[in-house]
C-alpha cells in the first residue's frame, strides 16, 4: 500500500514525505514543481504533473496500489488569493475536486487535507477550538474550507474518510538542516525575520504595535513545521483503522508575540534583527492560538516543540541556505 502525497516537493509537504518514510510508509510524491523543490525530496519517489489530471491520477493510484492521499498541492499566499481570485479557486478548489474525483475513481480509501487555521477568520475567542464556524477572511481562507466541504460531503456519498488538519503558523525547519523553507516563495514572518537579520531583504515591518497584548503586538500560534509533520502520520494511522472522519486543529496551544520572535531570534542568532513599527495590517486578529486538544484525544498527537526550536532550525537552515536549495 503506498501513499500519494500531492504537493511534497514543498515545506511542509517535504517534512511529511521525510516522517512518513521514517514511519515505514511507502510513498509517492505528485508535484507540479510550479514552486517545489525536486532536491527536497531527499530521493523520495517523485512523478511530476498536476493534481487536475484525472488520468494521471487514477494511472498513479491503480499502477502503485494507493490506498491514502495526503493533499498539500495549492497555492498558499493569502495577498495574492485577492488579487487573483481565480487563480486559487480554480487551482486549489478545482484542482481538488478533480484529485478527489480520481481517488474515488481509482479506489482510494483515505485522504488527508492540508487545511488551514486561516477558516476562522479572526476568531471570536481563542483559544479556538474545532466547534467555532468558520469565517473566511479571504479567498485563500474560502478555498480551504470549500475543500473541506467537498470531502465531508463525498464522505458521506462515497465513503472516503478524510482529516483534514488545520494548521497554525507553521515555521521551522528540519533538526539537521537538510530540508527548509524557501523564503522566495513566502510572506509569513519566521522567513522574513530570518532574511532582514541576514541582510537580505529591508527591515522588517512590525505590523502594529497597540494590539491588546502583553507587548502590543500580534500573538500567534508558531508550530514546528517537524511536529506538524508527525501530524500527518498520526491522521494516517488514524485512517488506517477505520476510525471516522474528522476535522482538527494543528496547533501548540501557546501564542508568541512579534517582539517576541524578534528577541528570541536575537538571542540565537547573536545579530541584531533590523526592524520598523508601521501600521496594523488590514484583516490581522490581535490574537490566535489552537486549543490542540481534540488532535491529542482522536490522534494521539502534540506538539513536540516550542518557539525555540522553531527559531533555531530556521536560524541554522536559512544561514547555511541563502540561496535556498
Ligand atoms: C498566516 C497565513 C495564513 C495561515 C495562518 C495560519 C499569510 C499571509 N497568512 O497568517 O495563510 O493560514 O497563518 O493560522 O500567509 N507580521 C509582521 N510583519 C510581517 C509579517 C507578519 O509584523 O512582515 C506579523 C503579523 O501581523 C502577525 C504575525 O506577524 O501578527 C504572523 O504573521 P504571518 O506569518 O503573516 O501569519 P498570519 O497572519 O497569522
Amino acid at each position: 500500500m503506498t501513499v500519494l502525497v500531492t504537493g511534497g516537493a514543498g515545506y511542509i509537504g517535504s517534512h511529511t514525505v521525510r516522517s512518513l518514510g521514517e514511519s515505514g510508509r511507502e510513498v509517492v510524491v505528485l508535484d507540479s514543481l510550479e514552486t517545489g523543490h525536486s532536491e527536497a525530496l531527499l530521493g523520495a519517489d517523485l512523478v511530476v504533473g498536476e493534481i487536475a489530471d484525472f488520468d494521471l491520477v487514477t494511472k498513479l493510484c491503480r499502477e502503485r496500489n494507493v490506498r491514502s492521499i495526503v493533499h498539500f498541492a495549492a497555492y498558499k499566499s493569502v495577498g495574492e488569493s485577492m488579487s487573483h481570485p481565480l487563480r486559487y479557486f480554480s487551482n486549489n478548489v478545482g484542482g481538488s475536486t478533480a484529485l478527489i474525483d480520481a481517488a474515488v475513481a481509482a479506489g482510494v480509501e483515505q485522504f488527508v487535507f492540508s487545511s488551514s487555521a486561516a477558516v476562522y477568520g479572526s476568531p471570536a475567542r481563542v483559544p479556538v477550538t474545532e466547534d467555532l464556524l468558520p469565517r473566511p477572511e479571504s479567498v485563500y481562507a474560502e478555498t480551504k474550507w470549500m475543500v473541506e466541504r467537498v470531502l465531508s460531503w463525498i464522505g458521506e456519498t462515497r465513503g472516503l474518510r478524510s482529516v483534514c488538519l488545520r494548521y497554525f503558523n507553521a515555521a521551522g525547519a528540519s533538526f539537521d538542516s537538510a530540508i527548509g523553507e524557501d523564503w522566495s516563495v513566502t510572506t509569513n514572518l519566521v522567513p522574513i525575520v530570518m532574511k532582514a537579520t541576514l541582510g537580505k531583504r529591508p527591515p522588517l515591518e512590525v505590523f502594529g504595535s497597540d494590539y491588546p497584548t502583553r507587548d502590543g503586538t500580534g500573538e500567534r500560534d508558531y508550530i514546528h513545521v517537524v511536529d506538524l509533520a508527525e501530524g500527518h502520520v498520526k491522521a494516517l494511522d488514524y485512517l488506517d483503522v477505520g476510525k471516522p472522519s474528522l476535522t482538527c486543529n494543528l496547533g501548540t496551544g501557546k501564542g508568541s508575540t512579534v517582539l517576541e520572535v524578534l528577541s528570541a531570534t536575537e538571542r540565537i542568532s547573536g545579530c541584531g534583527v533590523p526592524h520598523v513599527f508601521s501600521a496594523r495590517r488590514a484583516g490581522d486578529p490581535a490574537v490566535v492560538f489552537a486549543d490542540p486538544s481534540l488532535a491529542e484525544r482522536e490522534l494521539g498527537w502534540r506538539a513536540r516543540y516550542g518557539i525555540e526550536e522553531i527559531l533555531q532550525t530556521a536560524w541554522t537552515w536559512h544561514s547555511t541556505h541563502v540561496d535556498g536549495y
